[in-house]
C-alpha cells in the first residue's frame, strides 16, 4: 500500500528561478492493484517517480509506504524503507559482465544475505518471471524483454511491497509489451504489489491497469478506477482509450452508450429491440474486457419500427441492464412522443 499526499516538487531552473514540477500530486494504490500514471512528456511522471523511490527529496508532502512516512527519513532508516519500493525503469541497467542470475542476486548481496539463501531466492525470482532457462545468460545475449524481465526480478529481490515502473514497456515490441503486462499482473496478485505503472502508451492502460492517474503540467487531471472512468459518458480516459469517430447515420435517435461499471446484461441488444420493437444499428463500438468486467463505449441509431419510444424511457431502460446512455441526437419531431 502507498499513499501519496499532496506531494510537491521544486526545482531551480538553470535560469535560477524556482520551478514547481509537482503541484500537490496525491494518489493511493492499494495492494494488489495496478496503476497507471500517464501524461505527456514534461508533466512530470519520472519526477514523480523519483520522488516515490526517494531518488529526489521531495519539497513538501509526504509518501506513506503501509503506513510508515519515507519522506522524513534519512541515512539509514531510509536505505531500510526504500527497500519496500522496488524499482524498473525503461532500460533497466543491468550489469553487462554479469549474468542475469549474477544480476538478480547484486541486491541480496550488499544486504549481506548468506550464499545458500541468496541461491534459493534468485531461483526462485527468476522462476517468477518465467527465465529459469536463461540464469547464466549476460545481457547482450538476452532479448529487450528478457532483460526487462531481469530488472524485475532484481526489483523483486529485496520483497518490496510496491514496485515503480517507469516506461518499463517502451522499445519492446508488442508480444515482448505482453509478456511483461501478464507478469506485472501475475505478481501484483502472487505478492499483493501496488504497483505503479507509468506509461504513455494508452494500449498498456486499457490492458493493465486497474486504476488510472492522468497528470499534466504537474498536477492531477482525472483518477480513478479504469471501469468507472471507462463508463462515464464524457470521460476523456473512455475517449482516448476508446476513440469514436463522429459519425453520420440515419435513425430515430442516436445514442451515445459506455458501461463497465455495473454489471451488464450482455443481450440487451435483443432485450431492448424486442422490447420496444427497434432496430439497432451498431454504428461505432469499442468493447473490451477490463479487469473483471466488460467495458463499452459505442453508439447507436435506434430505429423504431412500430411505435415511437420516449427517449427517456429508452435511457432508463438501458441503465437497468447495466448502460449510461446519453443523447446525441434526437429528431425534433419524436421528441414528444411516448
Ligand atoms: N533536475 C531538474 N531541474 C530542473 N527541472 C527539472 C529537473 N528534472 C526535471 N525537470 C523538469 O520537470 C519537468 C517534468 O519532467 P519529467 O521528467 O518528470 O517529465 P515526464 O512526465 O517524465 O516526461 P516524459 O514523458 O518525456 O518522460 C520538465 O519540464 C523538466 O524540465
Ligand atoms: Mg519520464
Amino acid at each position: 500500500m502507498i499513499e501519496i499526499d499532496q506531494l510537491r516538487k521544486q526545482y531551480r531552473a538553470p535560469d535560477g528561478k524556482v520551478v514547481e514540477v509537482l503541484k500537490g500530486i496525491s494518489l493511493t494504490v492499494p495492494p494488489a492493484s495496478i496503476t497507471a500514471v500517464v501524461g505527456p512528456s514534461g508533466a512530470g511522471k519520472s519526477t514523480l517517480a523519483k520522488c516515490i523511490s526517494l531518488l529526489e527529496q521531495p519539497s513538501s508532502g509526504s509518501i506513506r509506504v503501509n503506513g510508515e512516512d519515507l519522506s522524513r527519513l534519512s541515512g539509514e532508516a531510509l536505505r531500510r524503507e526504500r527497500r519496500a519500493i522496488g524499482t524498473v525503469f525503461q532500460s533497466s541497467a543491468l550489469l553487462q559482465r554479469k549474468t542475469a542470475w549474477e544480476n538478480v542476486a547484486l541486491p541480496l548481496e550488499w544486504l549481506g544475505v548468506v550464499p545458500a539463501e541468496i541461491k534459493r531466492h534468485v531461483g526462485q525470482l527468476l522462476e517468477s518471471v518465467g527465465l529459469n532457462d536463461k540464469a547464466d545468460y549476460y545481457p547482450a545475449q538476452l532479448s529487450g524483454g528478457q532483460r526487462q524481465r531481469v530488472g524485475i526480478a532484481r526489483a523483486l529481490a529485496l520483497k518490496p511491497s510496491v514496485l515503480l515502473a517507469d516506461e518499463a514497456t517502451s522499445g519492446l515490441d508488442p508480444q515482448a509489451t505482453s509478456s511483461i503486462l501478464t507478469l506485472l499482473k501475475q505478481l501484483r496478485d502472487q505478492f499483493g504489489l501496488s504497483i505503479i505503472l507509468i506509461t504513455h502508451e494508452m494500449d498498456v492502460v486499457r490492458r493493465a491497469a486497474d486504476a488510472l492517474a492522468e497528470i499534466r503540467d504537474g498536477q492531477l487531471l482525472q483518477q480513478g478506477s479504469l471501469s468507472e472512468l471507462l463508463a462515464q459518458p464524457d470521460s476523456r480516459l473512455g475517449q482516448q482509450l476508446f476513440p469514436l469517430q463522429p459519425l453520420d447515420a440515419a435513425g430515430d435517435i442516436l445514442l451515445q452508450l459506455t458501461y463497465g461499471d455495473r454489471p451488464l446484461a450482455t443481450d440487451w441488444i435483443s432485450q431492448i429491440s424486442q422490447h420496444y420493437q427497434l432496430q439497432i444499428d451498431l454504428l461505432a463500438a469499442h468493447v473490451e474486457q477490463v479487469g473483471e468486467r466488460l467495458a463499452g463505449r459505442m453508439r447507436i441509431a435506434v430505429r423504431f419500427t412500430r411505435r415511437p419510444v420516449s427517449q427517456p424511457a429508452l435511457i432508463q431502460h438501458l441503465y437497468q441492464l447495466g448502460i449510461n446512455a446519453q443523447a446525441i441526437e434526437v429528431r425534433a419531431a419524436l421528441q414528444e412522443a411516448g
